[in-house]
């Protein structure tokens, strides 16, 4: 599968090229737009709205380096990657904070990937970039239009982490990669991956829920305010080898019941404020 698309993205590549003396073939789903930029072939990536308040993701990279060479005396880059909803579910807020970082090799790429780390740290198993629309490696990502890159590619869309200096820290909010459990864009249960500008992978480590904010009251999944029904979130896409279903993308199971009353409502998302409160004074 992984072969076909990639030959698929490979082809559309080349009819773009093609395409400025003559007419493209209409692609099945592929198309590459005049820009540069690509679209998956389940499409761009969606704005994920109802990511769950409370909720603290985090990935603390481990004392020792995967890729040993990068620290000959042990050691690792150190520091974490945390991710949080922001307060109105629109987006994850990241939050990056690393020190010692390599003196040659940068500027160095980060990428949510699609599988966890295994206990032996094998970052090679974290298998690909976390890519859910399917849109591949065949040309950069434009900063431009986030929603054209892998939903993983931080790195490509927020920019990379410089060489040069020991230290380094950024913050912003990504409005594809999501906390919500059940789609394909989640990354609760994968990880984040530190490359060498060449894509050797350096360091690695799987993201935790660090803060479960929903306090035993999760928010309402089926509230029409807070739903991003219509858009498509693919779904079973946990590594990047899925076929495209073309079906309705079907929607997360439902993991609390529906409150039934104005007055849990209220609860849920009082319990939610205190819980994302609670998720800020973690943080700092
Ligand atoms: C994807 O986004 C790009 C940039 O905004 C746009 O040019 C392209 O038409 C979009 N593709 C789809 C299928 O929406
Ligand atoms: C949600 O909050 C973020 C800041 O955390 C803001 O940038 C964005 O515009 C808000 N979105 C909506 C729909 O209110
Ligand atoms: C990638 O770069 C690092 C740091 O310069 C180097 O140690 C490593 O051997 C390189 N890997 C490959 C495959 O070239
Ligand atoms: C690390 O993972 C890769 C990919 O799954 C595998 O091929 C390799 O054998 C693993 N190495 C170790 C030491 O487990
Ligand atoms: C992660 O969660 C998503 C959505 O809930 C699921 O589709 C995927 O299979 C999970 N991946 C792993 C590696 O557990
Ligand atoms: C990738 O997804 C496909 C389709 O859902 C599944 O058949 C396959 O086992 C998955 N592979 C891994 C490594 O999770």
């Amino acid at each position: 599968m992984r072969t076909s698309a990639l030959a698929l993205l490979v082809a559309a590549a080349g009819t773009h090229v093609a395409a400025q003396t003559t007419t493209a073939p209409a692609g099945p789903t592929v198309s590459i737009t005049p820009g540069g930029v690509d679209t998956g072939l389940r499409g761009n990536a969606t704005v994920v709205t109802n990511n769950p308040a409370g909720k603290v993701y985090k990935a603390t990279l481990p004392k020792d380096a995967f890729f040993k060479a990068a620290y000959p005396e042990g050691g690792n880059i150190e520091g974490s990657f945390v991710a949080v909803a922001s307060q109105n579910g629109t987006g994850v807020n990241f939050k990056i904070k690393l020190s010692n970082l390599p003196k040659t090799g940068g500027p160095f790429m980060y990428h949510l990937h699609v599988q966890p780390v295994p206990e032996n740290g094998n970052c090679t198993a974290t298998l690909a970039h976390h890519d859910p629309f399917i849109r591949g490696e065949a040309s950069l990502c434009n900063k431009a239009y986030p929603e054209t890159c892998q939903v993983g590619d931080l790195s490509g869309k927020y920019g990379d982490i410089p060489l040069g200096s020991d230290t380094w820290e950024a913050e912003y909010t990504d409005a594809y990669a999501s906390t919500l459990e059940g789609i394909g864009a989640f990354f609760g249960n994968r990880s984040i991956v530190v490359h060498y500008a060449n894509k050797t992978r350096i360091t690695c480590a799987s993201f935790k829920l660090e803060v479960d904010g929903s306090g035993g009251a999760a928010p309402p999944k089926d509230d029409e305010e807070c739903t991003s029904a219509g858009h498509a979130h693919p779904t079973g896409a946990s590594n990047s080898t899925v076929a495209p279903t073309g079906g309705r993308p079907t929607p997360p199971a439902p993991s609390a019941p529906a409150p039934t009353a104005a007055g849990s409502n209220l609860r849920a998302s009082g319990a939610a404020v205190v819980a994302f409160a609670a998720a800020i004074m973690f943080m700092l």
